[in-house]
C-alpha cells in the first residue's frame, strides 16, 4: 500500500485504537476483538517492552488488518516496529529522526504536534497529516481550526481524551482526518468488542 492509500484507509476508518499490551498473551483475543468488532485497525504502542513483538504477532495472525507502531520517539524503536510489520508509524510529538527513518523507509508517519512551530517543524519535513496531542488538554477542536486556518494544507488526528461523547464533533470537521484513542480498548475481550461495534457504529451514523 502507498502512503497516500493507507491514508486514505485510515480516513475511511475514522478511528485509530491506541492499543497497550502489558503482556504479549493479550495480542491476539484484543486483537480479534477488534477485528470482530469491525475495526481491523490497531496503534500499538512502544509504552511497553513487547511492542516490536505484539506488533509482529497482529501483523502475522491479523494479515489484512492495519497495524502500526505509536509511541515511538526514537530511531531505534522506528526500526524494530517497521522489521515487525507496523504499516504506520505514530509519535506522541515531533521526532526528526523518527521521520528521517520513516522516509528512508518510505514509511507512513504521523509526528504529534500541538503548537504552530511543532507543525511548522513537521511541514518542514514533508509532513502534512498529523496527530494533534494530547487533544483535550491543549484546546480540542478550538486549537486544531486555529492551526488549519494558518496551514490549510494540514490535515489532523486528534488524540487523547477523545471519547463516545466527542468524536462526532471532531470528525465533523473535514481537516480531520481520524481519530485516535484507546476509551473502546477497556475491559474484557467480549467488552472491548461491543465498545468497537459501538464506536464503529457512532462514527458511521448507524
Ligand atoms: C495516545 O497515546 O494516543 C493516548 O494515550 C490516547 O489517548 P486516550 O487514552 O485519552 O484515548
Amino acid at each position: 500500500m502507498t502512503n497516500e492509500e493507507k491514508l486514505a484507509l485510515i480516513k475511511k476508518t475514522k478511528i485509530v485504537p491506541v492499543v497497550v499490551f502489558n503482556n504479549i498473551d493479550e495480542v491476539l483475543p484484543k486483537m480479534e476483538a477488534l477485528v470482530n468488532g469491525g475495526l481491523p485497525c490497531a496503534e500499538i504502542t512502544f509504552r511497553t517492552e513487547c511492542a516490536a513483538e505484539a506488533i509482529k504477532l497482529a501483523v502475522k495472525n491479523f494479515p489484512t488488518a492495519f497495524i502500526g507502531a505509536g509511541t515511538v520517539i526514537n530511531r531505534n524503536q522506528c526500526e524494530q516496529a517497521i522489521v515487525a510489520g507496523a504499516q504506520f508509524i505514530v509519535s506522541p510529538g515531533f521526532s526528526p529522526e523518527v521521520a528521517d527513518c520513516c522516509a528512508e523507509h518510505n514509511m507512513l508517519y504521523l509526528p504529534g504536534i500541538v503548537t504552530p512551530t511543532e507543525a511548522m517543524a513537521a511541514i518542514a519535513k514533508g509532513l502534512t497529516t498529523l496527530k494533534f496531542f494530547p487533544a483535550s488538554n491543549y484546546g480540542g477542536l478550538k486549537t486544531i481550526k486555529a492551526i488549519c486556518a494558518a496551514f490549510p494544507y494540514l490535515h489532523i488526528m486528534p488524540t487523547g481524551g477523545i471519547n463516545a461523547d466527542n468524536i462526532c464533533e471532531y470528525l465533523a470537521y473535514d481537516k480531520i482526518i481520524a481519530c485516535g484513542g484507546s476509551w473502546m480498548m477497556k475491559g474484557t475481550p467480549a467488552e472491548i468488542e461491543q465498545s468497537v461495534k459501538e464506536a464503529v457504529a457512532l462514527v458511521n451514523g448507524k
